[in-house]
């Protein structure tokens, strides 16, 4: 009789536990504001925000050989972007930067565009809410190849190159194809985000996101 109600208790947590496992969390609720902006390993999604003043305080311009423009990201992003960019093309391939740091006014403007162009649900697709984006954090970066389109990275010599070397230099591929569900964003081959070479690797050997990643650390 008391082995039964045991089993019973037993049956009854495994079932909270899976259900607990699949509710799923609706995006851009219950955000919270993040605490670590400045760490390499900050996570921003949709349901982590930087306050709208924030900016990285070691900002730094990408070598314009490396880039489109004069393109921002923080000290430590512009060396190891450079680095990998400048090995890059020892190996035959270009890698620029097309998109890096963006405010958080810049980030808006870039959202409500796109929600005017082609409504919020396209909108929140491909773009972060003001706050939301990683951009802001300067540890994100936008890349074209030789075919100078980012839109077509994928289509690239330069993007074969990426997935097999970007975790050496620190870099992941932040949006992958098949984890919308988890980062909220429809793949994106052309968004590295820099969390430092030892997160990198591990992200890239057990092809994770960068939330299940930190879930799991
Ligand atoms: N395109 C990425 C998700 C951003 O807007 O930050
Ligand atoms: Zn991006």
């Amino acid at each position: 009789m008391y082995k039964k109600k045991i089993r019973i208790i037993l049956f009854i947590l495994l079932i909270l536990t899976i259900n607990h496992d699949n509710q799923k969390r609706e995006f851009y609720q219950n955000i919270t504001p993040i605490k670590n902006p400045n760490s390499n390993l900050v996570l921003v999604n949709k349901f982590h925000y930087l306050p709208s003043n924030y900016i990285p305080y070691d900002l730094e311009k990408i070598d314009v050989k490396y880039a489109n423009d004069h393109k921002y990201v923080r000290k430590e992003v512009k060396n190891a972007f450079e680095q990998l960019s400048h090995e890059a093309k020892q190996d035959g391939y270009q890698i620029i930067a097309v998109s890096t740091f963006r405010s958080y006014r810049y980030q808006k403007n870039l959202y409500q565009y796109y929600v005017k162009e082609k409504g919020k649900k396209y909108a929140d697709n491909c773009s972060a809410r003001p706050g939301h984006s990683e951009h802001q954090t300067g540890l994100s970066i936008d890349v074209m190849g030789e075919n100078m389109d980012y839109d077509r990275f994928e289509d690239s010599n330069a993007f074969t190159w990426m997935k097999r070397h970007a975790h050496e230099y620190g870099f992941i591929l932040r949006y992958p194809s098949g984890k919308e569900h988890i980062t909220g964003f429809k793949y994106e081959p052309w968004h590295y985000r820099y969390v430092g070479k030892e997160a990198a690797t591990t992200i890239y050997e057990k092809q994770l996101t960068l939330e299940e990643y930190l879930h799991k650390k």
